[in-house]
């Protein structure tokens, strides 16, 4: 057994444990322990875990560390909820942000275990990476019981077909200013903004699922919540985000030479300058629109080259928010004249 606190991130989750821990934060989880009771489950949830060994493993480990931002009740009111901006998830109406199922239907098992596991970064939710994974599995059964959605049999749960490894040598030139092309292309710039500061026209009005005010990722500001390999980030906006939509093959074959008059509407020459012989390579809208009839396969592949584009372009932004000495990748201009106060040296405020 490990112990609660060694699992807890730092700060704010260690403090909102042990207020809410009568016993303290340093004891083991054990059925018997908890610390919000049972008699305070709502009634038929209470049933279920009197009746369930699991569920009442899970219940001690949710009491123990969970109930403080979740809430008894799994509405994301626990006492310490109004203090958060970002507001925990309420699981009573079973929807999830981070999924590798379609935008709309419940998350994988292994989607919430991943969010347990590594948290999520720049909100409170804290990564439990040191929990054993038997109290993982317990805890995540136990809040299905707060959703009827969980045991509703005409609720779909379809894994969105990901690739088991990203393309070799992602951050290639290329593939970074194809990656710039495709962002302002596909409108990513509308909410995230021209240089992924999220500060785009549409930015400040946005609202969650839940109807909590949500800004668009600052990619100049530390990790993405749902993870940081290019695996993670594909997976994101290909199952989205809400209220991020999904972006599929539909939208990402779009990306064609054929736009290059609208984007460089945006943009000055010298950056026009810089990206041009890499959109010339790109497919023209005539050529995608007979793969999609025609050669599905070339389609798919086509659309799914556009979305390593925007893991690649993605990666570098965050390359080029780091300090200088702590930049990994090759390095080429910021965006010239999109930006007249380039990140290039000041540290990320929330790092990775
Ligand atoms: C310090 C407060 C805090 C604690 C403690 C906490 N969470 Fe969270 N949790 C949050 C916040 C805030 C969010 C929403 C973050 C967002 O939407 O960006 C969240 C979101 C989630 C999500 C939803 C992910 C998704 O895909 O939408 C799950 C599942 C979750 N938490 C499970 C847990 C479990 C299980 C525990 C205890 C082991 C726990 N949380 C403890 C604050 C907390
Ligand atoms: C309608 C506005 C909107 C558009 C358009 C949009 N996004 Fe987002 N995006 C968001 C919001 C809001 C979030 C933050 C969600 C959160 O933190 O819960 C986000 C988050 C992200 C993240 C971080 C996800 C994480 O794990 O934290 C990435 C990466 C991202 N967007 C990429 C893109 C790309 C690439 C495009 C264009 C193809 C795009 N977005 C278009 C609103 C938008």
């Amino acid at each position: 057994m490990t112990k609660p606190l060694a699992y807890l991130a730092p700060t704010l989750a260690i403090s909102i444990a042990c207020l809410v821990a009568i016993n303290g934060c340093s004891r083991d989880t054990q059925p018997t322990e908890t610390i919000a009771t049972m008699a305070e489950l709502p009634e038929n949830i209470r049933a279920s875990v009197v009746a369930s060994p699991e569920l009442k493993l899970g219940f001690a480990v949710y009491s123990r560390n969970c109930v403080g931002c979740h809430g008894i009740k799994g509405d994301g009111v626990g006492p310490a909820a109004v203090r958060l901006i970002i507001k925990p998830r309420n699981f009573t109406t079973g929807e999830f942000k981070f999924r590798s199922t379609p935008n709309g239907q419940l998350p994988l098992d292994e989607d919430l275990n991943r969010t347990i596991r590594q948290g999520l970064k720049g909100s409170s939710m804290p990564s439990f990476q040191f929990m054993p994974e038997r109290e993982r599995n317990a805890v995540i059964a136990f809040i299905k019981q707060y959703s009827p959605k969980w045991t509703d049999k005409t609720q779909k749960r379809e894994r969105v077909i990901l690739p088991s490894s990203a393309p070799d040598n992602l951050l290639t030139e290329e593939r970074v200013w194809r990656g710039r092309f495709a962002y302002i292309g596909m409108g990513c710039h509308n909410c995230h903004g021209m240089t992924g500061r999220g500060d785009g026209p549409s930015a400040f009005a946005l609202e969650d699922d839940w109807g909590n005010p949500v800004r668009p990722y600052n990619y100049h500001r530390g990790a993405p919540k749902g993870g940081s390999t290019p695996l993670d980030i594909y997976r994101t906006f290909r199952t989205g985000v809400t209220p991020m939509p999904n972006y599929q093959s539909s939208t990402l074959g779009l990306v064609t030479r054929d736009l290059k008059p609208t984007v460089f509407n945006l943009l000055v020459p010298q950056e026009q300058k810089l990206i041009e012989p890499y959109v010339d390579s790109l497919a023209t809208m005539d050529e995608v629109m007979q793969w999609q009839e025609k050669s599905p396969e070339r389609y798919e592949a086509y659309s799914d080259d556009r979305a390593w584009d925007l893991v690649a372009y993605t990666l570098w932004l965050r390359e080029q928010s780091k300090p200088v000495g702590e930049r990994s990748a090759a390095i080429w201009p910021h965006h010239p004249g999109a930006d007249s106060s380039p990140s290039t040296d000041t540290p990320p405020s929330t790092g990775n």
